[in-house]
Order: structure tokens, then sequence, then C-alpha cells
């Protein structure tokens, strides 16, 4: 789905696929130069990341292999709290391994900051942050992301994996929700 599928759903294009895909193949460049000679393994984190995970692996001009998680924040019902009850773990034992972290989005940081917290509890060798995405406004702790995509406004925004109450992620482009949808 592209954003002239749903013009009155957007306010604004905020990036577009070919930015998106330009933006990746950068990264993922400068990933192999720098994990070069070593095993790499990329952790999606559900939902929000299979759309770069997909994208990003293909621009990867070296091995890799992929393995997923799926969080969610613990009692609250809002992401705010920090603590994260895993839905679904790794398959992958992390002991010894480089683990990039591949993201959607760095909102407040809290879900990534405990993803760090746990994987180091596991004995990864190594472990860095990939994003497409990241609200320097929203950010509620510090977080040391190696590969940063683009930093947006402290916007709702949509698409490229990025969900409105589970719409919109097949929307190819990044986009600023329309206030009319949510309000
Ligand atoms: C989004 C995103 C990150 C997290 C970032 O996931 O994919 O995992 O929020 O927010 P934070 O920096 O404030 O912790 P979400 O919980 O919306 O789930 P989804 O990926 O399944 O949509």
């Amino acid at each position: 789905m592209r954003a002239a599928d749903i013009p009155d759903d957007i306010s604004q294009v905020l990036l577009t696929e070919e930015q998106i895909q330009d933006k990746l193949a950068e990264l993922a460049a400068r990933v192999a130069a720098d994990y070069a000679g070593k095993d790499l393994l990329l952790v999606g984190v559900l939902k929000g990341a299979v759309m770069v995970m997909a994208d990003f692996a293909r621009h990867l001009p070296m091995h890799m292999e992929m393995d997923w998680m799926a969080v969610s924040s613990y009692g609250t019902g809002t992401r705010s709290s920090g603590v994260v009850q895993i839905r679904k773990d790794l398959d992958t034992d992390l002991h010894g391994r480089h683990v990039l972290i591949v993201e959607d989005i760095i909102d407040s940081g809290l879900t990534l900051s405990w993803l760090l917290e746990n994987f180091a509890s596991r004995g990864a060798e190594s472990i860095e942050i990939l994003a497409l995405l990241r609200k320097p406004d929203a950010m509620k702790v510090e977080l040391d992301c190696r590969y940063v995509g683009f930093d947006i406004p402290n916007d709702f925004v949509i698409g490229y994996g990025l969900d409105y109450a589970e719409r919109y992620r097949n929307l190819r482009d990044v986009a600023v929700l329309a206030p009319h949808v949510y309000s």
C-alpha cells in the first residue's frame, strides 16, 4: 500500500519508500564493514521490525542468522512502565554471539534498554542496536544506538511496520497519521 492509496488517513509523508531503502542500503554497508569476519546474529523485535528486518537483511552483503523476539509491556498496558514481558523468546543461545537488535522505532527507549540488559545477562559477546527511526524528544532513557536511520519529530507515525490499532503496517512509506483517525 502506498500513501496515495489512503490520502485521508495521512497528514504528511515523512519518508518515502525510496528514502527508506537508500538508508537501509547505507546502514547495511556500514554493518558489513563493522562485522567483517564475524558471525552476525540479527534479532528482530516483533511485530514492527518485520519490514526493516526483511529489507535490511537483503541489503546486507554478508552471511547472517536471523531470530525474533516478541515482547510487550507488563501489566499496566502502557509501555512507559519499562517492565517488559517476553511473549516469544529467542530460539538461539546468545552466549558468545555478536547480536544486532533490529527495530523499527525507538520511542521512549525503554523496550530496548530492557532488551540490552536481558541479552547481556545471556552472555552475548557484543550487542548493538539498529533502528530505522528514533524520536529524540520522546526518549526517557539514555540509549546507545549505533545504527540510526532517521531522527524524526514526536508525531504519531505509521507505516513500514508501524501500526495504529494493527493497521497501516503494510504502508510502504512512513507517514504522520491524521489526527481524526485516532481522536
Ligand atoms: C514499538 C516498537 C518498539 C517499541 C518502541 O512496538 O516496535 O518495539 O514500540 O517503544 P519504546 O522505545 O517506547 O519502548 P510496539 O510495542 O508498538 O509493538 P509492535 O511492534 O508489535 O507494534
